[in-house]
């Protein structure tokens, strides 16, 4: 008689069993869903570099997550005394605010009364002060929030708000720095429901995610604004040696960009296929901002180097002295000597004293001439140096040299003022840029800027320094930064010894560059054709160097 009761039993122990394994397979499958879509979210909310898209992406996976009707995200400002509206979605109401669609400009929520006490009466910034999650089945009931504002906003939009989520976002040190409301939760026919416990567990979650990465994201730009106010600086001291460069630093930028910009907008040409992505032009921006660093290195008084006897002061002033001792002297020596023939009774005009000190006064002015280094000394100019050098002058009792041996070689330079140790100290900054920004630990999509920087004076015939470097040797980024850095200081209006070039000059200038092989002809062409030096020069030349359309 057992044998039939028992196989009823065993059927339904049978089913209940199997009911119990698939409900626990169902759980499983779904709670392994449920990890898997966290994780998915966590590495989304990570990769994320944009802030705004973060931003954006912290409530658009809460409100999936929690099939969330409308959702607002608020940051506590560094005051630590407001909630600020960063985000605000409602899908009812067809609204979305805020990250990428700019910021939204509402009235921030005060976290604390004007008497000091903490705003409890808001719910956002209750969350925010207490770091408790409110969950709220409608919030027209609830009695230990003021939602006025809410009922207002309601009564203006027709909508209803009913449940509300508001997760506290921690960061890894348990402060709040943010808070995420979510509103109105939605069954599958679309029926406003409470929060569940489930969707409060995982909101939870995902906040603890997204507040770090946000916080992350936030590191990375205070490294990365920090980096960039660092270079600036750096750039800014360079420019600030010299009070005849001004802005040198900042104009290379401006026209590198420039050129770099319209290489990536050529559709033909020698540059169609040429296209430098993000990090490519960050890498090229910086390099453009740090290609004259190794000047920190080099000498003022050579660097601005405006009269060949220039050096802390143009010592021009102290041959001026000694000539005009010389000439004293001469004087001296004609009256004295006047003076004995008219006691001897002799007449004597003292007229090879005379000349003696015409002869003086032309040489000096001749030497004046010599040290602003505007005219190209020949060999006979520089046996005249010389010559002149050999006179002497007398400084109690001792006869020294008119000119000293160091004089008479920088007022021999042949062309400019520089001389060829000046011209080397100065041409060395290429090299020292190179060897100060190989210090520099960059980030790898970086690594390129001490090469870019340091090769702006490479020409493409050899010629440049400081390695000598040819043809595809030097980087196209590098033969950018040679033609900004040409046209910038052919442009430059603060120059010591000359006013800036017109723009038919300065264009002249490269095209000749161009011609010698200095310089690349097709980003010449470019920089010329496509207009990119006149939107530059409207921008920072005077209206007088403009002659060109
Ligand atoms: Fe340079
Ligand atoms: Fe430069």
């Amino acid at each position: 008689m057992r044998g039939p009761v028992c196989y009823a039993e065993d059927e339904s122990i049978d089913r209940l069993l199997k009911s119990i394994v698939s409900s626990v397979k169902d759980f499983t499958e779904s709670q392994h869903e449920v990890i898997d879509r966290l994780t998915r979210i966590g590495s989304a909310l990570s990769a994320e570099h944009n802030l705004e898209r973060l931003l954006e992406m912290i409530v658009d996976e809460a409100r999936k997550f929690t099939s969330a009707d409308g959702g607002t995200l608020y940051i506590v400002d560094e005051d630590e005394k407001h909630l600020h509206f960063e985000i605000v979605q409602n899908d009812l109401l067809k609204v979305r605010m805020g990250g990428t669609a700019g910021k939204i400009i509402w009235e921030p929520v005060a976290l604390y009364n004007d008497d000091g006490s903490p705003n409890h009466a808001n719910v956002s910034s209750y969350a925010a002060i207490s770091g408790e999650v409110v969950n709220i089945p409608d919030v027209y009931y609830a009695k230990d929030f003021d939602f006025e504002g809410t009922r207002t906003f309601d009564a203006s939009t027709g909508y209803r708000s009913t449940s509300m989520l508001v997760v506290p976002m921690h960061d890894h040190e348990r402060n709040v720095i943010g808070v995420l409301q979510l509103l109105n939760a939605l069954d599958s026919s679309g029926k406003v429901i409470s929060f569940s416990a489930e969707s409060r567990r995982l909101t939870e979650s995902l906040a603890s995610q997204a507040a770090v990465a946000l916080v992350n994201n936030r590191l990375i730009w205070d490294l990365e604004n920090l980096f960039e106010s660092f270079i600036k600086t750096i750039a800014h001291a360079v420019d600030e040696k010299s009070p005849y460069t001004g802005s040198h630093g900042r104009r290379v930028v401006d026209i590198t960009m420039r050129i770099a910009k319209k290489i990536n907008d050529m559709n033909e040409g020698p540059f169609s296929e040429v296209h430098f992505n993000d990090d490519q032009m960050n890498e090229l921006r910086i390099a453009a901002w740090l290609h004259d660093v190794g000047k920190i290195a080099v000498p003022e008084y050579v660097m601005d180097k405006s009269t060949k006897l220039q050096a802390l002061f143009d010592r021009i002033e102290l041959v001026k002295t000694r000539f005009e001792v010389l000439k004293k002297d001469l004087e001296i020596q004609r009256l004295k000597s006047g003076m004995k023939a008219k006691k001897a009774g002799q007449g004597g005009d003292g007229s090879a004293l005379i000349e003696e000190m015409k002869n003086v006064e032309e040489d000096y002015a001749f030497i004046e001439t010599v040290n602003r280094g505007s005219e190209f000394m020949s060999d006979d100019k520089i046996a005249r140096v010389k010559a002149i050098a050999e006179k002497t002058w007398t400084l109690s009792e001792d006869r020294l040299p008119l000119i000293t041996d160091e004089e008479t070689e920088n007022l021999s330079v042949r062309k400019g003022t520089l001389t060829k140790e000046e011209r080397d100290t100065i041409n060395n900054h290429a090299a020292l840029t190179y060897e100060i920004l190989s210090q520099v630990p960059f980030p790898r999509k970086m690594k390129n800027v001490p090469w870019y920087a340091s090769t702006h004076h490479e020409y493409l015939n050899g010629s440049g320094y400081p390695k000598g470097l040819k043809g595809d040797e030097i980087p196209l980024q590098s033969r950018i930064l040679t033609v900004a850095d040409v046209f910038e200081a052919l442009t430059a209006a603060d120059r010591p010894y000359r006013k800036g070039n017109t723009l038919s000059q300065a264009t002249k200038i490269l095209g000749f560059m161009v011609k010698d092989g200095q310089l690349d002809k097709d980003l010449f062409e470019l920089f010329v054709n496509e207009k990119v030096f006149l939107e530059y020069a409207k921008t920072e030349l005077s209206q007088s160097q403009i002659d060109m359309e």
